[in-house]
């Protein structure tokens, strides 16, 4: 059985495969058809092959090959992962191999109208902090420079934002930054690059606050999921959370190159439920049979975004929370496939 939504896409009940997993979270809206219709040149993905980057890459050339377009759609990363990079040429994305902190290699990149900018680091800022601020504030410099005529769309994270009480909502875009911890700071150091490139250049760009994308491989509804089917301890102290699934955030950020602008425009990206980990720990015990086991209590702060400003420009998420619940619940329980990638959503101090 399947239940649509506004923007007409039938969504199963629950979800069997990562085939099936992809051609969702790569489906493209029509209006994210129409926006790619609009835009003059061709789209390049920096920073292709993490977690985000390879379902928004095959929704970029879908949209492209929908609307009849002749357009490249070009995708640069280290390629850690192995099989990546041929799976996104068989999808019909070029790809580039490149490490963007050799200078000399954005030399090799192909000149792109849009870009869409996904180079990050944040595990592993503890033990090597001075690689992660060459990774989020240096390659952005040299990424201006090289891309100073295009738009670029930069993913940036919500955790520029200090922690804000619960009772706020979540900070909105005019709340003042406020980074915690190295990885935050170096995340708002990107944002202030870009920023100063696109004052001293008039290069358009637009920020991407996100926290946290969901799908089913990995996340914080997978974090919380398989603790409570593990039955290990859920820390409560970082005791409310945003989320949006990722399909969402990959349609956003095609939709958000038309917004590029000098200075730059911002945006928060995440759900609209303020999410208590209780209660979705007591969701997934429910679903999966278990009893959740949690340890300390709910902070009265927590990193919260509202995102009501990204709801006026694109509209609601298409895929709501209790909906994202069952796919997890369901996934953990046939072993579907996971990246071992943790999120590390309770972190309350900011080392990452
Ligand atoms: N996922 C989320 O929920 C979330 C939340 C908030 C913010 N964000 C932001 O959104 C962006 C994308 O998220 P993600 O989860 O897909 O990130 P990710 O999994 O960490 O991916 C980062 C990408 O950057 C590439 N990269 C890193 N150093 C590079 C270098 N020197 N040269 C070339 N490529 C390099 C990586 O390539 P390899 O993997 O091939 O090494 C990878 O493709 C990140 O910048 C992150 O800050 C994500």
């Amino acid at each position: 059985m399947t239940w649509g939504n506004k923007a007409g896409h039938q969504l199963p009940d629950l979800i069997e495969s990562e085939a099936e997993l992809d051609e969702i979270l790569s489906r493209p809206m029509q209006e994210t058809v129409e926006t790619v219709s609009r835009l003059d040149g061709d789209i390049l993905i920096l920073g292709v092959s993490g977690k985000i980057g390879p379902t928004l890459a095959r929704l970029v050339k879908r949209a492209v090959d929908k609307a009849g377009l002749r357009k490249r759609v070009i995708g640069a990363s280290r390629f850690s992962t192995p099989g990546l990079k041929e799976e996104l040429e068989k999808a019909g994305v070029e790809t580039v191999q490149c490490d963007l902190l050799e200078e000399n290699q954005l030399d090799n990149l192909p000149d792109a109208s849009n870009v869409i900018y996904m180079v990050g680091r944040k595990f592993g800022t503890e033990e090597d902090s001075p690689l992660t601020w060459a990774v989020n504030t240096l390659i952005p410099a040299m990424v201006s420079r090289r891309f100073r005529r295009s738009r670029i769309v930069v993913f940036s994270t919500g955790n520029v934002y200090p922690l804000v009480p619960v009772s706020s909502g979540g900070a909105d875009e005019s709340t003042p930054p406020g980074p915690l911890g190295e990885y935050a700071q170096s995340c708002l150091g990107r944002e202030r690059i870009f920023e100063y490139f696109s004052n001293k250049y008039g290069l358009k760009t637009l920020f991407l606050r996100l926290n946290y994308a969901v799908e089913l491989r990995y996340g914080v509804l997978l974090d919380v999921a398989e603790r409570v089917f593990e039955g290990s301890p859920i820390d409560l102290r970082m005791g409310y959370v945003n989320v949006i699934w990722q399909g969402d955030v990959n349609n956003i950020a095609v939709r958000s190159l038309e917004l590029c602008s000098s200075p730059p425009e911002i945006i928060n990206v995440t759900g609209p439920e303020i999410v208590s980990v209780r209660w979705l720990a007591e969701r997934f015990g429910a679903l999966l049979r278990r009893e959740p086991v949690f340890t300390n209590r709910e902070m009265e702060t927590a990193l919260l975004s509202n995102a009501s400003k990204c709801f006026k420009l694109f509209g609601c998420p298409t895929v709501t929370v209790e909906r994202m619940i069952k796919w997890v619940a369901h996934w953990v329980l046939i072993r579907g496939r996971t990246l071992n990638k943790p999120t590390h959503f309770e972190v309350t101090d900011g080392k990452f």
